[in-house]
């Protein structure tokens, strides 16, 4: 969205306001009660927007991030069908932070803003990928464990009030999934391997598996915005309970692949139906999502240094446009 068409949606949406303030209030709480959607033309509250606006760019700028752990393997991946099957995961991942950025501008601000966002430091994304990759099993326990939980995170999504962002959602979740079965796959056969490889995969769940269950946020106590957005029928579900259901869909997994999940307080409970899990490191969380996790210096220098190179391929795709702009008024006009 350019900077004109940004205005225009604020108008009508200022314009709304001040023609029958309740009246759109009535309308977009009528939207929420009955589960329906609320589309960009939509008057919506300032809240609603920049909430929507915040979580939808971090989730755009977590893709992009993301595609770096990965990205380093793709090299060095043992085979050529790894090294094929690995590109095309890391190329998802930016498909998935280009649709969430067009969803993101659709509530008014435009992409370059938010990217800017992202390289001054003033946006935040997934703390999971400040972790190194280390091995190849990395790449495996990355697959299965964070992919699994963004999928965990991302299926309910997909019915978020906001149009845009549920229908990005959609298609995200089926690439994910796909995600999922190549790092369970990559696992698989490395824990049916030699006992080294084994080790090497039992290593890479170890690391990741605490960090894993940080994606979902913090406890639900410390978690002071997830009831107005569950309100707004954005979340569907709280940090916890996704958590749980996280546990809970690992442990068989685990299992099957004759892996341990790191955590000695793993205990099915009859009572509750569930797993409990033992309590989490918040203080390395804390620390690592407010920049001194091992990568975060990297990560971001890494993506400004892509920015500025890029610089040439976002300048000669807006001349194009504009000569084919041109090109088209000629013809029109001819
Ligand atoms: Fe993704
Ligand atoms: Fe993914």
């Amino acid at each position: 969205m350019n900077a004109p068409q940004a205005d225009h949606l604020k108008a009508v949406s200022d314009a709304a306001l001040g023609e029958d303030e309740q009246a759109a209030q009535n309308y977009f709480d009528q939207l929420i009660s009955e589960d329906s959607r609320v589309e960009p033309r939509d008057w919506m509250p300032e809240g609603y927007r920049k909430t929507l606006t915040r979580q939808v760019s971090q989730h755009a700028h977590s893709e992009i991030i993301g595609m770096q752990p990965e990205a380093n393997w793709i090299t060095r991946a043992p085979s050529l069908k790894r090294k094929a099957i690995l590109m095309a995961k890391v190329q998802d991942e930016a498909g998935h932070g280009l649709y969430l950025y067009s969803a993101a501008e659709t509530l008014g601000t435009p992409r370059d803003v938010l990217n800017q966002q992202l390289l001054d430091g003033k946006a935040k994304y997934s703390s999971i990928f400040n972790y190194p990759a280390r091995t190849w099993a990395d790449i495996g326990a990355i697959g299965w464990l964070v992919d699994g939980a963004a999928i965990c995170n991302q299926v309910p999504l997909c019915r978020a009030s906001y149009g845009p962002y549920g229908r990005a959602m959609v298609r995200i979740c089926k690439e994910e999934s796909f995600h999922q079965r190549q790092g369970w796959e990559i696992l698989y056969e490395l824990s049916h391997g030699t006992p080294e490889q084994k080790q090497m995969a039992q290593d890479a769940v170890n690391r990741f598996y605490g960090p894993a269950l940080q994606m979902f946020g913090p406890p639900d106590e410390d978690s002071p915005n997830s009831k107005q957005s569950m309100a707004w029928n954005i979340k569907r579900f709280s940090n916890d309970e996704l958590r749980q259901r996280f546990v809970d869909m690992m442990v068989p997994q685990a299992e099957a692949l004759g892996l341990t999940l790191p955590d000695p307080d793993l205990k099915w409970n009859e009572e509750r139906g569930h797993y409990d899990y033992g309590k989490l490191d918040w203080n390395e969380f804390k620390s690592v999502i407010s920049g001194h996790g091992p990568c975060n210096v990297q990560r971001m220098q890494r993506r400004r240094a892509a920015h500025s190179e890029g610089a040439w391929v976002r300048e000669a795709a807006a001349e194009y446009a504009r000569k084919m702009e041109a090109h088209n008024a000629e013809l029109i006009g001819a």
